[in-house]
């Protein structure tokens, strides 16, 4: 679907004429530089735009000047002057150069990258461990879930003096007590949740509880503590009469606590209100998403607006990552908008990390879940861009962070060469009367992720793409993001050939034992320089049944970074 952003506010330096579109800048850092003095602007969707315009400000030169002409929603400006303030507006176009829209005025500094950071790499089984937020009297705690094969037999506690590395074992709730509601004394705990509460000082826990066998019960499960003591079990049942199942807990900017929990056989979020001492929930102000099946959700509150983000219920397989905004808990909350990519990258929207006052979304690969699984469970880091109600998240190869000065700086292997560029194919579809404008190989390199509407579709598996980047470079990474289709997710065999004259071709990429979902990302690094880069599919495959499936093929976006 197309979605753009009505904003509800407006504070751009120019007045837009229609309505406004979300955009925001992020600073970024090329591999191998110093500085991040690149910045990316992205912006929502307009339904019918054919083109974008950039305009661009900065202090030293007043006044916007027109930068670039982009086919879809996103762009880097590259080798900028470092410490200093660079300042966007978006207008898009339609073909026949009507005006559709302006986008409100985004912003970003850029700045020297100091040494003291340390490195997320996105392109391996990476796992992020936050530190303990779990604070009192100078100890850090944090509660290890054990199990055995009746569910859930305890929590125990350990300690840190540094919130990183933890000691000792102790027991501090147990079976006896979370499953005594529970016929036969088995349960589950799920999302679990433990925080800590400003006005008492005590450690609250909020989780999803089942039985060990169904998802029946759909109840939660809430437990205090004062830190370094056993937890008081409080009680199981369902809030406010209603089924709760995944669920997450949000601090707001007063100190208010609030639970957001699936409800209605999730296909609602149920925002509840918790007592000031967070143990109770005192009043359900809202249901947010209702009817949309969201899960995983995480709220965040930055400059005048909450942020919830959301995965859809795809089982374990990557899907479309979306958010909400509000500049009020209780509403009007935004239409859900898509973010990240139709893929979300190779993973599902998870939680989201803080460092200071810079956000990164860490979206959850259920890899050890698939079929066939990988190694590990992981996470992606995304670092996420806010504005005026508009968010966006992107993937870089490598993030590099501080946990003590909170900084965040995404690094991208390469400039971005295949937007726009002239491509080819082996045929485009022929499956539906106008497939060949709808589906057309430019699709698949025009830099719109987010619709999975918008993509290029072949005739026939097998099939080839091609974009003639128009000058030789040296190629960093090659990413590609399929078609998903809900229930039938699929994997692509491939390989990934280049050129320098279109006519010898070297292979750069093996994926044809490929088995990841949605979204590959591949490293490269070769000696020479090409022109051409070329993707080959053998096969589309629907992992939930091992089957072909070329009926659901289609290429989102390939991706080439590099430097000329
Ligand atoms: C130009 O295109 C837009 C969007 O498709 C349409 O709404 C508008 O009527 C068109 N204007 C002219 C003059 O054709
Ligand atoms: C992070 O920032 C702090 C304070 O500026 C600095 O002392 C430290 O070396 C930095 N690096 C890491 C990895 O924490
Ligand atoms: C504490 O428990 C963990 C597993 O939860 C175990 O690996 C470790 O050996 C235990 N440490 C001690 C001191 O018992
Ligand atoms: C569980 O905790 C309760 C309360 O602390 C305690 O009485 C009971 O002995 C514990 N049960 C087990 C099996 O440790
Ligand atoms: C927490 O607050 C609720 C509602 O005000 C109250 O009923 C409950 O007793 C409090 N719990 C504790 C342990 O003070
Ligand atoms: C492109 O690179 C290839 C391999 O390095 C080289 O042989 C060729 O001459 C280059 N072409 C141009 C136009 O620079």
């Amino acid at each position: 679907m197309i979605v753009f952003g009505i904003l509800p506010s407006f504070t751009g330096r120019v007045k837009a004429d229609t309505f406004a579109l979300g955009a925001v800048a992020t600073p970024f850092q090329l591999s191998g530089e110093h500085a991040a003095n690149n910045i990316k602007v992205d912006w929502s969707l307009v339904a019918g735009a054919s083109s974008y315009q950039i305009f661009q400000s900065s202090n030293a030169e007043s006044g916007f000047r027109h930068t670039a002409t982009v086919p879809g929603n996103t762009f880097d400006d590259y080798g900028l002057r470092v410490g200093e303030t660079y300042y966007y507006q978006v207008q898009a176009f339609a073909s026949n150069g009507t005006a559709l829209g302006q986008s409100t005025e985004a912003s970003a500094a850029t700045f020297t990258v100091e040494d003291d950071y340390d490195s997320y790499d996105n392109t391996v089984l990476e796992t992020f461990v936050p530190k303990s937020n779990l604070e009192s009297g100078g100890l850090y705690y944090q509660y290890n879930y054990e199990s055995d094969a009746n569910g859930f037999l305890q929590f125990v506690q350990q300690t840190s003096t540094d919130g990183f590395n933890f000691a000792g074992n102790t027991t501090v709730l147990n079976r006896s007590e979370v499953c005594a509601s529970v016929p036969g004394g088995y349960c589950i705990l799920q999302s679990t949740n433990i925080v800590k509460n400003p006005t008492t000082g005590n450690f609250v826990m909020w989780a999803h509880l089942e039985n060990n066998v169904d998802y029946t019960l759909a109840q939660v499960a809430v437990a205090e503590a004062v830190p370094g003591q056993p937890f008081t079990f409080i009680g199981t049942y369902q809030p406010e009469g209603q089924q709760s199942r995944d669920l997450t807990f949000f601090e707001d900017v007063d100190g208010s606590g609030y639970l957001i929990s699936t409800a209605n056989n999730n296909q609602d979020l149920n925002l509840y209100l918790l007592s000031s001492n967070w143990t109770t929930i005192i009043s359900w102000p809202a249901i947010l998403l209702a009817g949309q099946s969201r899960e995983a959700p995480a709220m965040v509150h930055v400059d005048d607006y909450y942020y919830l983000f959301t995965s859809n219920t795809a089982g374990w397989y990557p899907s479309q990552g979306q958010y909400i905004s509000a500049s009020d808990l209780a509403g009007p909350w935004s239409e859900s908008r898509d973010i990240g990519n139709t893929a979300n990258f190779g993973a599902q929207s998870g939680w989201i990390a803080t460092f200071g006052t810079q956000m990164a979304m860490m979206a959850d690969r259920w890899g050890a879940e698939w079929a066939p699984p990988e190694e590990s469970n992981s996470q992606r880091m995304l670092p996420i861009s806010f504005g005026n109600g508009y968010a966006t998240y992107g993937f870089y190869e490598t993030i590099k962070y501080n946990v003590t000065s909170g900084g965040i700086v995404p690094v991208q292997s390469g400039k971005i060469l295949s937007i726009g560029k002239p491509v080819s194919d082996s045929g485009l579809s022929t499956d539906a009367p106008g497939d060949a404008v709808t589906y057309a190989a430019s699709k698949a390199n025009d830099g719109i992720q987010t619709d999975e509407d918008n993509y290029f579709k072949s005739n026939f598996v097998p099939f080839w793409w091609q974009v003639d980047l128009q000058t030789n470079a040296s190629i960093s990474q090659i990413d590609m993001t399929t078609n998903l289709v809900k229930g039938s997710e699929t994997y692509y065999g491939y390989t990934i050939m280049a050129s320098w004259d279109g006519s010898y071709y070297i292979q750069l990429v093996d994926g044809s034992t490929n088995t990841a979902v949605g979204f590959v990302s591949n490293k490269i690094s070769s000696t020479y320089k090409f022109r051409y880069i070329k993707v080959n599919v053998y096969r589309v495959v629907n992992v939930q049944n091992g089957g072909e499936a070329d009926w659901a093929r289609g290429v989102d976006e390939i991706m080439v970074y590099g430097t000329t």
